[in-house]
Formats: C-alpha cells, sequence, structure tokens
C-alpha cells in the first residue's frame, strides 16, 4: 500500500493554483441527469471521487469523457437504468446525490445505501422527507432505497438540519416537479449556489440559494449548457493550514476570497497573516502561533471540513485551544494520530482540548478520512523528523496531487 512521508522542517514558498471544488463537481455532475442534451463543465478537479460519480453515470447509460484535463463532456440524453449499485454507492456517501435527478427524471430510483467518510452515522433521512414531501412513495430493503412517483409534485419543506446534501438533493428533485417547492432551513454553502447556478444554467428556476429559504419552480425540461465549477474553497483552506504549519509565503491563485472568509479569520487569529490579491491570497507564516478557539457551524460558520486541519495546526500553537465539532460525531478520529505525534489534545464529548507543544515529532500514523489525512500530512510539515502517512486512498479521494503541490512549494515530501 502507498503511504506518503513528510520529513518536516522546511518553508513553503511559490504559487498554488487551487482546482474547482469536490463538492461543488460532485452534485453538479449528478444534476446533469436531469438534462437531455450535452453539457460542457469546466475545472472539474482530477479526483478518486470525481472518478467515482462518473462511472456511476456511465453505468446508467450516460455518455461522459474528458475533452482535456479539467473539461468534461456528459450527455445524459439517454439513461439506461434507474438503479445504481452499492460497489459505487459504497465508495462514496455522495454518489446518493443521484437519487433526486433519477427519481424527478425517470419517476423512479433505486440507489444502494451510501457508504463513504468514516465520520459519523449520517443518515439519510432528510433527503427522503424530502422526496416523500414531493410526492414520492419510498421504501426501503435489502440494503437499497427505492423512491417512485409518475410526477413530483412541488411542496414546503422544513429541514430539521441544514443538511448540504439533502438540501441538493431535494433541489434538484425539484426542478422538474410540477408546481412551486420551497425549502426552509436549506443549507447555504457556497457550493448550493453554485448547483443552483447550473441548474438555472440548464433552464430551472431556482431562487433564494445562499439563503435558507430557497424556491424552486418545476420546469418541463432542462437542457445541456457549459458550466465552470467555482474553485474548492477547502482545498485552498488545507494549503492556508500548511502555510500555518509550516511557515513561509504562498500565494494562492483561483480563489473566490467571500467563500474563505470564516477560515481567514480564524488562520488570522492564530497568527498567520492573509492578504486578499486579485482572485488570489497571500498567506504569509512568519509569526509564532497563538491558540484559538474554533466552532464549526454551517456556512457561513467555520466549515466542518477545516476542523481536522486547523486542529493540527493548533496541535504547535502557543496556549490552550479548544476546537467544538457541531456538525459531525465522531469526526475526531485524526486526534489520536496526532497523539502518536507528540500533540496533547484531550476529546471531550464534541470538543478537543489542544495543549499547543513546542514541536510535534514524526511517527507513523493513519487517515481515517479525507480530512484527517490532510491534516496529518500538515502535522508532519511541522514535526521533527519523518511522518509517515497511511490508508492515502482517503487523500487521493479529495486532494489532486497534494504531494506534488506541496513538493512545488518546497516541502520535503513523497510517495512510496
Ligand atoms: C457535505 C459535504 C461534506 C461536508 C458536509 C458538511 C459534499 C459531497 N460533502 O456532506 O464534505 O463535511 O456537507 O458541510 O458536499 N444529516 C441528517 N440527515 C440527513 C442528512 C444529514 O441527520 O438526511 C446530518 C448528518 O448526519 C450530519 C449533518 O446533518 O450530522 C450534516 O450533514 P450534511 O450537511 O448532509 O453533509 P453531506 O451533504 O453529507
Amino acid at each position: 500500500m502507498e503511504k506518503i512521508y513528510v520529513r518536516g522542517g522546511n518553508t513553503l514558498q511559490g504559487t498554488i493554483k487551487i482546482d474547482g471544488a469536490k463538492n461543488s463537481a460532485l452534485p453538479i455532475l449528478a444534476a446533469s441527469l436531469l438534462t437531455s442534451g450535452p453539457n460542457l463543465f469546466e475545472d472539474v478537479p482530477a479526483l478518486e471521487d470525481v472518478n467515482t460519480i462518473c462511472q456511476l453515470l456511465e453505468q446508467l447509460g450516460v455518455e461522459v469523457s474528458w475533452l482535456k484535463p479539467g473539461t468534461l463532456r456528459i450527455d445524459a440524453a439517454h439513461i439506461n437504468t434507474c438503479e445504481t449499485p452499492y460497489e459505487l454507492v459504497r465508495k462514496m456517501r455522495a454518489s446518493f446525490l443521484v437519487m433526486g435527478p433519477l427519481l424527478a427524471r425517470n419517476g423512479r430510483a433505486r440507489v444502494s445505501l451510501p457508504g463513504g467518510c468514516n465520520i459519523g452515522t449520517r443518515p439519510i433521512d432528510l433527503h427522503l422527507k424530502g422526496f416523500m414531501a414531493l410526492g414520492a412513495e419510498v421504501v426501503m430493503g435489502h440494503g437499497y432505497i427505492e423512491a417512485m412517483a409518475p410526477r413530483l409534485t412541488g411542496s414546503r419543506i422544513y429541514l430539521d438540519f441544514p443538511s448540504v446534501g439533502a438540501t441538493e438533493n431535494i433541489m434538484m428533485a425539484a426542478t422538474l416537479a410540477q408546481g412551486t417547492t420551497i425549502i426552509e432551513n436549506a443549507a447555504a454553502e457556497p457550493e448550493i449556489v453554485d448547483l443552483a447556478n447550473y441548474l438555472n444554467a440548464a433552464g430551472a428556476n431556482v431562487r433564494g440559494a445562499g439563503t435558507s429559504l430557497i424556491r424552486i419552480t418545476g420546469v418541463e425540461a432542462l437542457t445541456g449548457t457549459n458550466y465552470t465549477v467555482i474553485p474548492d474553497r477547502i482545498e485552498a483552506g488545507t494549503y492556508i493550514a500548511a502555510v500555518a504549519a509550516a511557515g513561509g509565503q504562498v500565494q494562492l491563485t483561483n480563489v473566490v476570497v467571500d467563500h474563505l472568509k470564516p477560515v481567514i479569520a480564524k488562520f488570522e487569529e492564530v497568527g498567520v497573516t492573509i492578504l486578499e490579491q486579485g482572485d488570489g491570497l497571500l498567506v504569509i507564516g512568519n509569526k509564532p502561533l497563538s491558540a484559538t478557539d474554533v466552532k464549526t457551524l454551517p456556512y457561513p460558520g467555520f466549515p466542518t471540513d477545516m476542523q481536522a486541519q486547523i486542529t493540527a495546526v493548533l496541535t504547535t500553537a502557543r496556549g490552550i485551544s479548544l476546537v467544538t465539532e457541531t456538525i459531525f460525531e465522531n469526526r475526531f478520529m485524526h486526534v489520536d494520530e496526532l497523539k502518536r505525534m507528540n500533540a496533547k489534545v484531550k476529546i471531550d464529548g464534541r470538543s478537543a482540548v489542544i495543549e499547543g507543544v513546542p514541536r510535534l515529532t514524526g511517527a507513523q500514523v493513519n487517515a481515517s478520512d479525507l480530512r484527517a489525512g490532510a491534516a496529518l500530512v500538515i502535522a508532519g510539515l511541522a514535526a521533527e523528523g519523518v511522518t509517515e502517512v497511511g490508508n492515502i486512498h482517503h487523500i487521493d479521494r479529495g486532494y489532486h496531487d497534494l504531494v506534488g503541490k506541496l513538493r512545488a512549494l518546497g516541502a520535503d515530501i513523497w510517495r512510496e
């Protein structure tokens, strides 16, 4: 099994272009199932999760081809089946995002119960409640969920929690429903806005994305279109964390600064200087790090997908930090690994209490999920000696060439 090795101590210098957002690309590619003509997507990141959704689409009969790196042509004129197999859905939870589009387009969808990152129970009850509110009959059995409705009908849906995936799935399903759907307490993440923009470009009528109330007026059909995916705010945040841990000066290009405001504010508190520069950021790590408190929240709060990375950074910040995870239970699996590197962290319920140490030490560690993997690499950049990160298939799901990009910035890092 391949591993990532990092010898800590080098500062980072140079420029990194941020890729298109994984968490936008996945729902947008799923949404292409609603369209009956060719789509051309730009800035699609080359990631394992993107390969998985492409395989899923192909298995449904969709034509998928990479025209060049980042440019994907998708033609969903013909869909052969409305069933998606366990082998593909178990690889990635976001596969469940095909359910809403398939149901809306074909009147029936049978999707295996999802798998994905090991960060809590992650139910799908809100997705299903939404489909039922739109008039679908939902049946569960043999590890599959089946939903049926000759045509969905618009409805008012209140989400108990602003789930990103449920908002997306219901929004996609509602685009072809008869009448108007209102989603209240909807998620407001930038990726929701990106999906709505794509759907509207394809002929849908979605209003209010980015606020807690989304109104979707159903249309008869959607067509293919050209669409460019927004930059990945979590990839950008991960490189900010890397500079915080290792020190140095790195320019990030292809960034929407607004999407990163909650992340920038926290890293500035920790002692990183972050300057806006055109479509990018200049990140300077030249001061000792200070402890801070972080609480993950739905957007525009601090993203749960940056919690592991900032936890890694805070292990060497002077003072006591408190990191509270409110989105997922069980998302502190990286903490035991960080402790193997000499970090002083105690878990108390949904919080991690971190007492900063002067230096981490390299050790053998394992990635338990995607962002945990990135956090261990970041810790390795700041540690004395070599850190050996195992289970790196998690990292490949969501970071394109993390090792190559960090090497280009001067890190002593390699895969073996
Ligand atoms: C998406 C992101 C993921 C991110 C998360 C939160 C994608 C592909 N993934 O995941 O990277 O960490 O948003 O920002 O975009 N919940 C329920 N019932 C449901 C659905 C969710 O209780 O039906 C709960 C979950 O267990 C979790 C919370 O809601 O505790 C947030 O989950 P959700 O926002 O749905 O995350 P995902 O869409 O799975």
